[in-house]
């Protein structure tokens, strides 16, 4: 085993000036466990993706059952391969009618720039709307179509023919005429701190989109997978998009993501050009397995209809009055507070006292709350008196 944090710090490519630096040596559940023993309850699920907790049991079979038949065996799209088929299956089942044909891919990001070249390909169009504050990954084309200004600018010249309307706002949907290719948005913005749109303005967005042509591309990269209560956040508002993204608890702690649409879209990617998106490894069979098992264990211990309950037990546990405002859905929290220097104190003490909460990338005044679903009562109660403790410390 190699914890050095030297190693980490020189041979490990880092992204922030100052990484959260804990050391784990197993995972179970809820919990994350330190080399020495320490245990820390873990109420962030590595950014949205242990929806059904680290490691569980039916997972874990499900993956070392596929590594007793085959690993990777050929490029995205040309064999036939049970765990694939079945999980296309499986998503076909839980989906809308529309959204009846996936295809797999390794990361969030590359599930949404296969989206916006499905987009362009499909309407022949170029134009891309996207939101203000939205973050849809970090390769090129998500990056052009994420509206945080500051960690764009270092990299432009990026996409062409991009637009932002703030998310929220009908006024702004006149900017979607039938120049435009595709509106992508988070269903439930994220990283912008948990911003829950109305009904009505999704509804007015999908109107919008199908009185112009324009293809809906909503991005439950981290709101989907039961995250807010229902399997898919888009089935809170009353729409369906024309190409859905996920990934993140899609995998069960696997890498997978996929774009979802309906066959006859999909199929322009067989033709002018053939071959028009590939992917070497999207679609492991690995993480094919692991992906059908989380959404079984999802369906199977009933973790949607449990979401509301258990949020709604943290915000009545987290009263205090330091505290400005708490955005949810689901179990999908943003806390706010007067301060960022304030919520990087509270985090910090958090974390000295075994309970893990993090940051948001563009809204430094929160932090987020986003455990696995699997998370009980008792669980709850104890992490909401931690983090109480941390606030009145911090
Ligand atoms: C809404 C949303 N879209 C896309 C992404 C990018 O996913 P990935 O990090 O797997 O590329 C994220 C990651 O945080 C996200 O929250």
């Amino acid at each position: 085993m190699n914890f050095s944090p030297e190693t980490f710090l020189n041979k490990i490519a880092q992204t922030s000036p100052s990484p959260f630096l804990l050391s784990i040596e197993r995972a179970e559940g809820i919990y994350l466990f330190t080399p020495e023993g320490r245990r820390y309850t873990d109420l962030i699920s590595g950014i949205a993706v242990s929806a059904v907790g680290h490691r569980h049991p039916k997972v874990v079979q499900a993956i070392k059952d596929q590594l007793d038949r085959h690993l990777h065996v050929m490029v995205f799209g040309e064999y036939i391969q049970s765990s694939s088929n079945q999980l296309a299956e499986k998503l076909a089942s839980v989906l809308p009618g529309t959204l009846n044909c996936s295809y797999f891919v390794n990361s969030g990001t590359e599930a949404n720039e296969g989206a916006l070249k499905l987009a362009k390909r499909f309407t022949g169009r170029t134009e891309i709307i996207s939101c203000k504050k939205s973050y849809h990954g970090s390769t090129h084309g998500s990056l052009s179509v994420s509206g945080n200004e500051v960690k764009k600018s270092a990299f432009r010249p990026l996409l062409p023919d991009v637009k932002f309307i703030e998310f929220g706002n009908p006024d702004d949907l006149n900017q979607i005429t039938s120049f435009t290719a595709c509106v992508i948005m988070e269903t439930v913005q994220g990283d912008a701190g948990v911003r829950i749109p109305s009904r009505e303005y999704l509804q007015a967005v999908r109107k919008k989109c199908n009185d112009t042509g324009t293809i809906l591309i909503l991005d439950e990269i981290q709101c989907g997978m039961g995250r807010t209560g229902k399997l898919f956040a888009f089935e809170h508002f009353g729409i369906v998009p024309d190409i859905l993204t996920i990934a993140k608890a899609f995998g069960g702690g696997l890498p997978i993501g996929a774009f979802i649409a309906d066959k006859k879209m999909m199929q322009t990617f067989t033709h002018d050009p053939m071959l028009g998106h590939i992917t070497t490894f999207g679609g492991n069979p690995v993480c094919c397995a692991s992906a059908l098992a989380t959404l079984n264990v999802i369906e199977e211990e009933k973790l949607l209809s449990q979401a509301e309950a258990k949020g709604k037990l943290f915000e009545d546990c987290l009263k205090h009055p330091a505290i400005k405002e708490i955005r949810r859905i689901g179990l999908m929290f943003a806390i706010d507070f007067d301060s960022a220097e304030k919520v990087s104190a509270i985090v910090n003490k958090a974390k000295e006292m075994g309970v893990i909460c993090y940051w948001f990338l563009s809204h430094p005044n929160s932090f987020r709350i986003a455990p696995p679903l699997t998370i009980s009562e008792e669980e709850i109660r104890e992490s909401c008196a931690v983090i109480l403790k941390a606030i009145d410390n911090s």
